[in-house]
């Protein structure tokens, strides 16, 4: 074991404030609110609009109200707008509406505050683009950025001025249906892809016209609901809590994101709307974060069903208390916490406080100044030509190309006739996935369109849906088996429906659901070359099909230009370079399956005594960081800057990708770091680097990485950051398994 050494570097720190940790040194904890910069003039400002608010008027801040499903506001929300008492709402939008509201705010209102309208904008507002997950698979954090910030703009063109993304929730367990909204399983993705989000929702001032504020969701640890049941319990270590599900939320801190939303589940016997030690003393006191938390949807009253409050009094109470600014949809704290107040049960200051991090970001997002917005930009902001293009390169970047024998994708565009079969091929809904804004389906490019439009009218194309995505019989089996059998190559799309996924949308079996197997078992016996391509939300588990159909294309579900996406990757328009961010499973009885797992005293082996299944190999379908392309990629060369550095020094990582086939391609260099012997357990390797480099044929490119204490360290047994030495290995690979690999030593 290694001796450890303490860094003295403050950046990195965490605190062990956890109840049953043993308590650091006084020195070790970070204590004062590290990142907060305050602006004097705001501060008058909002110090100002405090003294003279009324109790109510405070309140009213700290509530949001829901609209109706079509943007509508309800009849009461006027009312309280005009009374001071509606701090901001959600699904309230469209420019029409927004701006009667907002009158009754600004104008009718004794103070004039105005209300802040939010909404789900997860994945575009009316251009959707591909699901957080899939474009977590791009590898590309660049892309993301920019379809935030096209999905800000539209937003914004409506009225919206929050959105509640991204969803940063790291997730291992693809039985729960949000898997489809976070970056999936790796902290370290999920943390450059969070930032990356950010920056495109709020840019670098957030009050411009085309910019929203963003939410960092669901703190914390929702992604690690029990059985992937999505609102259940979670069972969390301080230590995974902090390796795992808090680093891409601080990467959003970093960022500057505006709110942060607190989730549904129990953190450790209290839940995490009521949780100080999350709420407050991690998110404000370690790591300074300055804007506001919202509750997640009813999260506050939902505190009694928890069971840690008696009654409404109590929930609001402890919710406020804890740290949460403003209630999502329930009214504790506006219709309890008057009485407390008087009782002395909760400070004002408390109120105060919250009533201050609203106005402050209210501010800041310049909706005091222009509250209104501008009815014109309605009708020529949304799906704009450039954003349907913006969504066609997105979904194709995001593919992932899990399985290609004998070269048969791409197909050619010269085929005598192509059958497109398979439920999912003509499904304008499925593909633009759930959470989808204000996207409509009759906007989308089905899978079966896009092929369509893109071999044009000479090449016949057949199509025949073969059967439901879920439920019905085999009746149309016929015809799609009989379909593929004129055709010189078969596209059979199947997967899930759109509602499958995303809230409330766990599933116990993840496989394909309904007939589709048989379906695809089917059609694979007419004998043609046969191509699956799948769209989905979620990882599935599909073992026949990955080992006998030759070609199998992931199109998750990819917007509103997922079909014409689709064409470009299989007529090799697009090369795909996706890479896949969470692990497939052979079965879901391999649930949790993730490549940074601990090691085990009894790793895999051909004997009894050691850890395994009797029925199923320990490895995945697919790893994480699985992705193929239509060229070869190889990686020589690789090199640390030295053997040995010193626990605060940097190591320079390089390594030469090369373009071994004959088109052009992307791939994604992936660097991972191993600690092989420390003073607390480590995963076997952790993600801590990559790029995505596009290359000619025959091209080469010798990629640098630096590698420094924040990618070498741990958090020892008292939760000090540390930089232990001793021996270290870095792989530089094209998936979590294989690679090159270089040992070295920290001194
Ligand atoms: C509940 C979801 O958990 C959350 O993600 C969403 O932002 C709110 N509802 C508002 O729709």
């Amino acid at each position: 074991m290694k001796r450890a050494c303490v860094l003295a570097v403050s950046a990195w720190l965490a605190s062990a404030a956890w109840a049953q940790s043993p308590a650091p040194a006084k020195d070790e904890r970070r204590t004062a609110a590290p990142r907060v910069v305050r602006d004097a003039a705001l501060e008058a400002r909002v110090d100002a609009l405090l003294r003279r608010m009324t109790l109510e008027e405070k309140l009213g801040q700290l509530q949001q109200l829901d609209g109706e499903a079509d943007g509508r506001f309800r009849p009461e929300h006027l009312e309280l707008a005009r009374a001071g008492r509606l701090g901001s709402t959600l699904n309230v939008r469209g420019a029409a509406q927004v701006n009667e509201l907002q009158k009754a705010a600004v104008e009718g209102s004794r103070l004039k505050v105005p209300v802040l309208f939010g909404f789900d904008v997860i994945h575009g507002y009316r251009t959707v683009f591909p699901i957080p997950l899939a474009e977590a698979a791009s590898f590309d954090p660049e892309l993301a950025e920019a379809t935030a910030r096209a999905a800000a703009a539209e937003s914004a063109a409506v009225g919206l001025k929050w959105t509640f993304a991204p969803m940063v929730d790291v997730a291992r367990d693809p039985r729960w249906g949000r898997v489809s909204e976070g970056a999936g399983e790796d902290p370290y993705l999920g943390s450059v892809m969070a930032r990356a989000r950010v920056r495109g929702f709020q840019g670098d001032d957030v009050s411009r016209e085309d910019r929203v504020i963003a939410t960092a969701k669901h703190w914390v640890a929702y992604g690690a609901a029990e059985a992937g049941r999505d609102y259940n319990t979670t069972d969390v270590s301080e230590r995974a809590l902090r390796e795992i599900h808090f680093p891409p939320f601080e990467a959003a801190v970093d960022a500057g994101v505006g709110t942060f939303m607190s989730a549904f589940n129990d953190v450790d016997g209290t839940p995490a709307t009521a949780n100080r030690f999350t709420l407050t003393r991690v998110l404000r006191e370690e790591w300074g974060f300055d804007g506001f938390v919202v509750s997640d949807y009813t999260s506050v009253l939902e505190l009694i069903k928890h069971g840690i409050a008696a009654d409404e009094a109590e929930a609001a109470r402890k919710a406020l208390t804890a740290g949460v600014d403003v209630e999502m949809v329930s009214r504790t704290f506006a219709q309890r916490l008057p009485d407390l107040v008087r009782s002395g049960g909760v400070p004002v200051a408390t109120i105060d406080q919250a009533v201050r991090r609203i106005l402050r970001l209210k501010i800041r997002a310049g909706i005091f100044e222009r509250p209104y917005v501008d009815a014109g930009r309605e009708q020529t902001a949304l799906l704009t030509p450039e954003s349907r293009q913006l969504a066609r390169r997105a979904a194709a970047r995001s593919m992932v190309l899990l399985r290609n024998e004998g070269g048969l994708l791409p197909l050619r565009k010269d085929l005598r006739t192509l059958a497109v079969v398979g439920p999912l091929a003509d499904d304008r809904k499925a593909v633009i996935g759930a959470w989808s804004g204000d996207g409509k389906a009759e906007d989308a490019v089905s899978i079966l369109a896009g092929i369509q439009a893109a071999l044009g009218a000479s090449v016949p194309v057949v199509h025949a849906k073969g059967c439901e995505i879920e439920g019905g019989g085999d009746e149309g089996f016929a015809a799609a088996v009989e379909a593929a059998k004129q055709a010189d190559a078969v596209v059979l799309v199947v997967g899930e429906a759109a509602e499958m996924s995303g809230e409330a949308a766990s599933r116990s079996v993840i496989d394909l659901p309904g007939r589709q197997l048989d379906l695809v078992r089917a059609v694979h016996a007419a004998g043609k070359p046969t191509v699956v391509l799948l769209v989905t939300g979620r990882p599935l588990t599909f073992p026949w099909i990955a080992e006998n159909v030759p070609a199998v294309l992931l199109a998750w579900q990819g917007g509103t230009e997922a079909g014409s996406a689709a064409a470009d990757v299989l007529f090799g328009d697009t090369n795909p370079g996706g890479k896949l961010p969470i692990t497939f499973p052979r079965s879901v009885g391999q649930v949790p399956i993730y490549y940074a797992h601990k090691r085990t005293g009894r790793p895999p082996a051909e004997d009894k005594w050691n850890s395994k299944y009797l029925d199923v190999p320990v490895t995945p379908q697919f790893p994480f960081g699985h992705g193929l392309s239509y060229t070869t990629f190889e990686l020589s060369g690789l090199t640390l800057g030295g053997t040995g550095i010193t626990a605060s020094g940097t190591l320079p990582v390089q390594v030469t990708v090369r373009n071994t086939g004959s088109r052009a391609g992307d791939e994604v260099v992936q660097v991972y770091v191993t600690d092989v012997a420390a003073s607390v357990t480590r995963p076997v390797k952790q993600l801590r680097a990559f790029e995505r480099v596009s290359l000619a044929p025959g091209e080469s490119k010798t990629l640098a990485f630096t590698l420094g204490p924040r990618d070498l360290g741990l958090l020892d047994a008292r939760f000090r950051w540390t930089v232990e030495p001793g021996e270290f290995r870095i792989t530089a690979a094209t998936s979590s398994e294989g690679g090159l690999t270089e040992a070295f030593t920290l001194r």
